[in-house]
């Protein structure tokens, strides 16, 4: 099969690698691409995440719908993950993280919106029907990720299999530690979610990736620059067609090709540009 030119260029780098001088900069690149995915497709299917690096990007969305530019209507979306056992209206679920910080403020389709049920009786069948229902929807057009401090992304922890689909899976103490920042304590963080997996990740048609901050600057350069291992969940994506990682000065400050990276961001012919 022929490459479409799209991929002919992208393909001069494992990733294409966007570097801003905030998140808040990192936001709109980002607010664009998804803005150009929704544009483009009759009936996108985004891939969402949670936390607090896509804040910035969520906030531009929900002025582009204000303002007219982009609508959701027609928007199916999938988020990567969710905590076991935390009810959908406890303020740290992700399904009240989504509710609070998006679909409230823009016009999804309640019966679009998709989010692992952390709640299930049977969480073993709801994973498997996650996995139907996004090739139901004929796949994800676009996943916005986040990463971990130790490289993963959704809850894909290190060393767990790189094709993994999704399942429950158990976060390590890094994780816990991490995310407990957002609880009252880190021994309040359940130790099970339900997450997308690498597998399920890489089958999307493409992959925006997001990174702010010091912290995440030791994971980014093994996702982007490192060899390819378990150890780092995220570094799977350099076997991906097609990812775009959008990152602040901080968490790209360890990356030894950065000359490079901005030659070709500067060389991109005009329609290839967000
Ligand atoms: C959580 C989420 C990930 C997210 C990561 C980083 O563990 N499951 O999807 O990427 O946190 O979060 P933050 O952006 O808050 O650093």
């Amino acid at each position: 099969m022929p490459l479409k030119a799209d991929t002919i260029c992208r393909d001069m780098l494992v990733m294409e690698v966007i570097i801003r001088k905030n998140g808040e900069e990192c936001g709109l690149v980002a607010a664009r691409i998804v803005a150009k995915c929704l544009q483009e497709k009759e009936k996108p299917v985004l891939g969402l995440a949670t936390g607090s690096t896509p804040l910035q990007l969520y906030g531009e969305l929900i002025e582009l719908y204000r303002t007219g530019t982009i609508s959701f209507k027609e928007c199916t979306t999938f988020n990567l993950d969710e905590y076991v056992g935390l009810d959908h209206s406890h303020p740290k679920s992700y399904h009240r993280y989504m509710a609070d910080n998006f679909f409230g403020r823009v016009d999804m389709c309640a019966e679009n919106i998709n989010i692992p049920d952390g709640t299930a009786e049977d969480l073993r069948q709801t994973c498997q029907e996650y996995e139907t229902k996004i090739e139901q929807c004929g796949g994800i057009d676009l996943q916005i990720l986040g990463i971990g401090s130790n490289g993963h992304i959704g809850f894909n922890e290190p060393m767990g299999s790189l094709s993994s689909r999704t399942w429950i899976k158990i976060l390590s103490k890094n994780t816990i530690k991490d995310n407990g920042r957002f609880f009252k304590d880190a021994r309040e963080v359940p130790r099970h979610v339900i997450t997308m997996g690498i597998g399920t990740i890489m089958e999307a048609r493409h992959c925006l990736i997001m990174a702010c901050g010091w912290k995440k600057s030791e994971a980014v350069k093994a996702m982007i620059e490192g060899s390819v291992t378990a150890q780092w969940p995220a570094s799977a994506l350099q076997f991906h067609r097609r990812t775009t990682a959008v990152l602040d000065e901080e968490a790209a400050s360890l990356l030894s090709h950065r000359e490079h990276y901005a030659w070709v961001e500067e060389n991109m012919m005009p329609w290839q540009t967000y």
